[in-house]
């Protein structure tokens, strides 16, 4: 697909079109330079224990050390997904929603064998991911539309899994769990990776407002997601706090070439309790 060969706008209002020129502009080395260390282009955060001994060794190779820490630790959070995504096999048929440059699209195709497809508001994304696509030999079998994910125009009860990838703060949930109910075979899975505020907590905090205006982003409330699943005959199968875990990713790209300046809003808000990594999945029912 090239630039020009967009059917209908993916992008239906004045935000959506701000959201998907920011991905289409997007070219962070954080995320390019970690997805050139093995062909998986990730934009989401990692998850884990860091190897600190990256920061020592020769100066020369310290920041490819760096990278490919981060990487590591971004590789961990996909697999972490896909390992909530159910038992998949190769005729099953799966949606990536908001799927940015493919990595976890591929990484579940290696792993199960599924169909998927994978659909993103920018059309850069999408070109780079089939482009992906077509080196890896996996056309056909792995495919990137410029679809939205609130109206997707998908068949309904086509797909045995959705999940998003750190995109859920970018739509309203009352929208677009609907559409996941249409698309979802009955029995099917939903998993979600996202940041959410604490009601805990109470409403967003500095730090978190400090994130959305950053990405041009709404990051929902953690009640929002359970009662926007349960209105739409989603029902939660686990629930993960990923907070702690992903605190050390963050400590690493703060101290790193790599850093885009978020950082210390992301360590502010996980460590004062207002914001929180949360992995959902849940089935239709
Ligand atoms: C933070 S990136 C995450 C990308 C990918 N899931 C990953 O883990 O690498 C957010 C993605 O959501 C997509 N997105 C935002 N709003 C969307 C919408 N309404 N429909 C489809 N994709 C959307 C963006 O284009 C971008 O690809």
């Amino acid at each position: 697909m090239t630039l020009h060969e967009t059917a209908a706008p993916a992008a239906a209002s004045a935000y959506q079109k701000s959201v998907a020129e920011y991905w289409n502009q997007e070219k962070n080395p954080v995320n390019l330079r970690l997805g050139a260390v093995d062909g998986f282009y990730h934009h989401h955060y990692g998850i884990g224990e860091v190897d600190w001994s990256v920061l020592e060794g020769p100066e020369e190779t310290r920041e490819e050390r760096i990278v490919a820490e981060l990487h590591r630790l971004e590789c961990a959070q996909a697999d972490l997904l896909v390992d909530h995504l159910g038992p998949l096999g190769p005729g099953d048929r799966v949606l990536d929603s908001g799927c940015g440059r493919g990595g976890s699209s591929f990484l579940v195709h290696e792993r199960t064998g599924c169909q998927v497809d994978g659909i993103s508001i920018s059309e850069r994304q999408v070109a780079f991911a089939n482009e992906q696509a077509e080196q890896r030999g996996v056309t056909g079998k792995v495919q990137f539309h410029l679809k939205n994910m609130l109206d997707t125009g998908f068949e309904t009860g086509g797909f045995q899994a959705i999940w998003n990838n750190e995109s859920t703060m970018y739509v309203d949930l009352s929208v677009l769990f609907p559409e996941y109910a249409r698309l979802l075979k009955r029995g099917g899975r939903y998993v979600t990776i996202t940041g959410c505020y604490n009601n805990a907590y109470g409403l967003p905090s500095r730090a978190v407002s400090e994130i959305n205006a950053h990405y041009i982003c709404d990051i929902h409330s953690r009640s929002s997601y359970f009662k926007e699943m349960s209105a739409n005959r989603l029902v939660p199968v686990s629930v993960v706090d990923l907070t702690r875990d992903t605190i050390p990713y963050w400590e690493l790209r703060a101290r790193s070439p790599l850093a885009t300046g978020i950082e210390d809003a992301f360590l502010t808000a996980y460590k004062d309790g207002s914001f929180q990594y949360l992995l959902i999945a849940a089935d239709l029912v």
